[in-house]
């Protein structure tokens, strides 16, 4: 955060709640003292969002950066964050609660991990490890071996990003398997590169770019029971073709909208796929690193995974990097070169990685997510019985949420409800394969008074949408800002 907020500051905004002033909550400091000593800091939109120097940002932005790159929510432009705040460049304060799309698992300001990474970037900031091993991606590997279930013997290929690892997933498993063809979920998504473009299956994604592929064969996600059996048959069925290499799957959809599988899905699939000698991948790109309160959401599902794809949360945001994890003997189907890259094991990114496993680790931020998660979920879950005219479903894991809203009478109606979440402090989400589902992924370390506010804000806006009060400043800036993936 550029401008730290100092004590006097701090406690000029506890008057102004004492005093009933705005939506701005104090907010006390973590109440883990392991965060360290993060300043105080409470919600604070002075200037309605996106406020002019973000505007003028997306201006410049516009004339140098391709389209492709910027799916933009609400037109802001970040420019620092402490503890589980987020300043934009108008100097408005929010509740994060995007994680910058769930990398920012400890939230901001974190010493110990940029130290981690400074101190290793002086000292040797890549070997290329191609040609040169170096011991933070040795050991960071030896910590994901540790962490990921099952204790058969693991190897694991260390990427830049989720989407380069889930095609080294699919890689390996060819290699494996000798079997080219996956399947993969309807609403999938695994990236932006060749094999996990392919293997996503998100709207427009590969349109113009790849054609249709009888290697990527689509099925439904299931939600419901019926769903389940209906699609472990016809997975039965694909499989007797002796031609599919494994499943690729999200162990909750989260682009998706949050979907969550129902019980023994998991289970039964992988029975299924290890009778037809069929690899499970399982991608954990978004779900992982505690965000379920468990190191990986598949670990609720007590399934031990051929290849497990991690990335985003790795590094706590703070170094591109990711990993796939898998049977040794499966990972070392690939020959030499056939998966790597010059920043490979990149070491200030390895060791930022391990120090934020550490951290997770030792300070049980993965108990964190699973309690104020399970105390969110109930909050919305108890408001959607309150408007069912707004909201569909609060539904999910841990500090993984998902709140869908109704847009069947209005298709702008759940980026409606995330701007007007914004404008309250609240810097949500929204994904779905209709950009139905506000999305709500904070970092792990919230408090139990972030919660409650996350709740209150999500209450104020189901309120006002109800009856019909959101104001037309706010549908103005949808039409103008607005995209979304
Ligand atoms: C489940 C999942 N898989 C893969 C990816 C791709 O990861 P990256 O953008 O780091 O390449 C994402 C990113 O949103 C994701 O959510």
């Amino acid at each position: 955060m550029s401008e730290r907020i100092s004590r006097r500051e701090m406690l000029s905004r506890v008057a102004g709640l004492a005093t009933g002033a705005g939506l701005a909550l104090v907010q006390e400091k973590a109440e883990a003292e392991w965060l360290g000593e993060f300043p105080r800091v409470a919600v604070s939109v002075k200037t309605s969002p996106p406020g002019p120097k973000s505007i003028a940002m997306l201006e410049r932005m516009r004339k140098v950066i391709g389209r492709t790159n910027y799916s933009g929510l609400y037109g802001i432009t970040l420019e620092g964050g402490q503890g589980a705040y987020v300043t934009d460049l108008d100097g408005n304060i929010y509740l994060d609660c995007l994680s910058a799309a769930t990398t920012n698992v400890l939230g901001y300001g974190h010493d110990e991990v940029a130290l981690a990474y400074y101190q290793t970037a002086t000292q040797l900031q890549n070997s290329c490890f191609p040609y040169s091993a170096n011991i933070q991606a040795i050991e960071l590997a030896e910590k994901l071996t540790r962490i990921t279930p099952g204790r058969h013997a693991k190897k694991v290929l260390i990427g830049l990003s989720g989407s380069d690892s889930c095609d080294g997933a699919i890689e390996a498993m060819r290699k494996y398997t000798g079997r080219y063809a996956v399947i993969k979920f309807a609403n999938a998504y695994h990236g932006s590169t060749g094999l996990s473009q392919q293997a996503s299956g998100f709207r427009g994604l590969n349109d113009g770019i790849y054609p249709p592929s009888p290697n990527f064969i689509t099925v439904d996600f299931p939600v419901t029971l019926k769903q389940r059996d209906e699609v472990l048959r016809r997975i039965k069925t694909l499989l007797t073709s002796g031609e599919i290499g494994g499943v690729l799957a999200e162990p909750i959809q989260g682009d998706a909208g949050v979907q969550v599988p129902p019980e023994g899905f998991f289970p039964l699939l992988a029975e299924m796929l290890s009778k037809h000698q069929a690899l499970f991948i399982i991608d954990e790109i978004q779900s992982g690193m505690g965000r379920t309160g468990r190191w990986w959401a598949i670990e609720h599902d007590g399934v031990v995974p051929d290849i497990l794809v991690t990335a985003k949360g790795l590094s706590g945001g703070y170094a591109p990097i990711s990993a796939l994890i898998g049977r040794a003997e499966v990972i070392d189907a690939l020959h030499p070169a056939q998966h790597l890259f010059t920043y490979t094991g990149h070491p200030p990114s390895a060791a930022a990685a391990a120090k934020v496993i550490s951290i997770i680790e030792d300070h049980d931020v993965m108990a964190n997510a699973d309690k104020l998660g399970c105390r969110l979920l109930g909050r919305l879950q108890a408001l959607q019985l309150q408007y069912p005219d707004v909201l569909v479903e609060a539904r999910g894991r841990g500090l993984m949420i998902g709140l869908e809203i109704n847009i069947s009478r209005d298709p702008a109606a759940c980026k409606l409800f995330a701007m007007r979440c914004v404008e309250k402090g609240v810097y949500v989400g929204y994904f779905g394969n209709a950009q139905q589902v506000v999305r709500i992924e904070p970092p792990l370390i919230l408090t139990e008074e972030q919660t409650e506010l996350v709740a209150d804000v999500c209450a104020e806006v189901a309120k006002e949408m109800h009856s019909g009060r959101i104001p037309a400043s706010t549908r103005e800036k949808v039409r103008n800002f607005a995209i979304g993936l």
